[in-house]
C-alpha cells in the first residue's frame, strides 16, 4: 500500500473550502492507501506564536473535524506534529539544500505575507519564510508518497521533492519523490465571491456549523453584482451560488432548472440561495452527526495518542536511516 500523508494547520475550523480541497480525497482513499494526517501545531505557531492557546484549543477540533467527515481512526492515522521531534531535526538538515530566494519566489508563500501584512511587514520571520521546508520533512519523515491538498499547497510539494531530489542525489536514496494529489475541484470560492474561501477572510461555511448559521451565511451570499431584479437575466457562470449548486447540490434537474431560469431573469436570488441552504444543509447533516458521536475530548486525546505514538515509530526509524545516510554521526 502506498502512503498518504497530509495535514492541517489547527488555527480554526475546517470549513466546505477543505472539504473540496482535500478532506473529500482523503475519504476516498482511506481505504486504498496507509493514511496519516498531520495536526500541523509546529507550523500553524509560524503565524501564532504570539498565541499558542489558539493552535492548543484548535488542535483536536481541526482532529474531530477530520473525524466527522468520514475518515476512520481506525484506519488513518492522525498525529501531533509537535510530538515527533524529528520533523525538526529533518527539518534543519532540509535547511542547508533551499536557498532563501527559493523560499522567496513559493507564491503560496508570497501570498500569505502579504495577506499578513501587518504581522511581517518588514519583519519577516524566519520561521514563517522556511515554513515549507518544515513541510517537506513533514512529509518525508513518514516517507510519504501521496499528498492530497488543496492547489494553494502544490508549490509546498514542488519545493518538497526538490529537497527530495537534492538529499537523495546527495547522501544516497532516502526518501521517495512525494507526488500531489489534486480534487476535482480544486478550489472553492468564498461567500464573498473571493477567489478563495479563507477563514481570514471571513468568508467560509464550516463544517461545524449550525443549520441556522449556513442559513444566513447563504442569505448574503455574493451572486450576479449587475443582477437588480429577479427579473433581470443573471450570470450563472462565475456565480458562486451556482459554483456551490454544483458542487453541493445533487439534484442536477434542480440545479439545471434553476440555472436556465436564472439566465432568463425568472427566478430571485431568494429561492436560489433557499435552494442551496437546503442541499449545503443535507450535505452537512450526516458530517453533523458523527461529530456528535465523537465529540468527547477524552476519546480524541486517546485517537491523537494512539496515532502519534505510531508515527513516532516510524519517524525514529526514517531518522536513523537519514543519519547513517549522511554519515556524520559518530556516537549514536
Ligand atoms: N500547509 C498546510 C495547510 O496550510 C498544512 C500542512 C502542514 C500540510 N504539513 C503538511 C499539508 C504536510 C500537506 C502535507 O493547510
Amino acid at each position: 500500500m502506498k502512503r498518504i500523508l497530509t495535514g492541517d494547520r489547527p488555527t480554526g475550523p475546517l470549513h466546505l473550502g477543505h472539504y473540496v480541497g482535500s478532506l473529500e480525497n482523503r475519504v476516498k482513499f482511506q481505504d486504498d492507501y496507509d493514511s496519516y494526517i498531520l495536526i500541523a501545531d509546529v507550523q500553524a505557531l509560524t503565524d501564532n506564536f504570539d498565541n499558542p492557546e489558539k493552535v492548543r484549543l484548535n488542535t483536536l477540533q481541526v482532529l474531530l473535524d477530520n473525524i466527522s467527515v468520514g475518515l476512520d481512526p481506525q484506519k488513518v492515522t492522525f498525529h501531533l506534529q509537535s510530538a515527533i521531534p524529528q520533523i525538526a531535526e529533518l527539518t534543519i538538515f532540509y535547511a542547508n539544500l533551499v536557498s532563501i530566494a527559493r523560499l522567496e519566489r513559493n507564491p503560496t508563500v508570497k501570498d500569505e505575507i502579504a495577506q499578513k501584512a501587518d504581522k511581517f511587514k518588514g519583519s519577516l520571520t524566519l520561521g514563517f519564510l522556511m515554513y515549507p521546508v518544515s513541510q517537506a520533512a513533514d512529509i518525508t519523515i513518514v516517507k510519504g508518497e501521496i499528498v492530497p491538498v488543496g492547489e494553494d499547497q502544490v508549490p509546498h510539494i514542488e519545493q518538497a521533492r526538490e529537497i527530495v531530489r537534492k538529499f537523495n542525489s546527495i547522501y544516497g536514496n532516502v526518501f521517495p519523490e512525494p507526488e500531489v494529489l489534486l480534487s476535482e475541484n480544486r478550489r472553492l470560492v468564498g461567500t464573498d465571491g473571493n477567489a478563495k474561501m479563507s477563514k481570514s477572510i471571513g468568508n467560509c461555511i464550516y463544517l461545524s456549523d449550525t443549520v441556522e448559521s449556513v442559513n444566513e451565511k447563504v442569505k448574503n451570499m455574493y451572486t450576479d453584482p449587475n443582477r437588480i431584479r429577479a427579473t433581470d437575466p443573471g450570470r450563472v457562470e462565475g456565480n458562486p451560488v451556482f459554483i456551490y449548486h454544483d458542487i453541493f447540490n445533487p439534484n442536477k434537474p434542480e440545479v439545471e432548472g434553476l440555472k436556465s431560469r436564472y439566465l432568463k431573469g425568472a427566478v430571485g436570488d431568494v429561492e436560489v440561495k433557499q435552494k442551496l441552504a437546503i442541499a449545503i444543509n443535507t450535505f452537512l447533516e450526516p458530517i453533523r452527526e458523527r461529530r456528535s458521536k465523537f465529540e468527547d475530548p477524552q476519546k480524541l486525546m486517546e485517537i491523537l495518542d494512539a496515532g502519534t505514538k505510531k508515527a513516532q515509530k516510524i519517524a525514529q526509524e526514517t531518522m536513523k536511516e537519514v543519519k547513517d545516510a549522511m554519515g556524520i554521526y559518530l556516537v549514536k
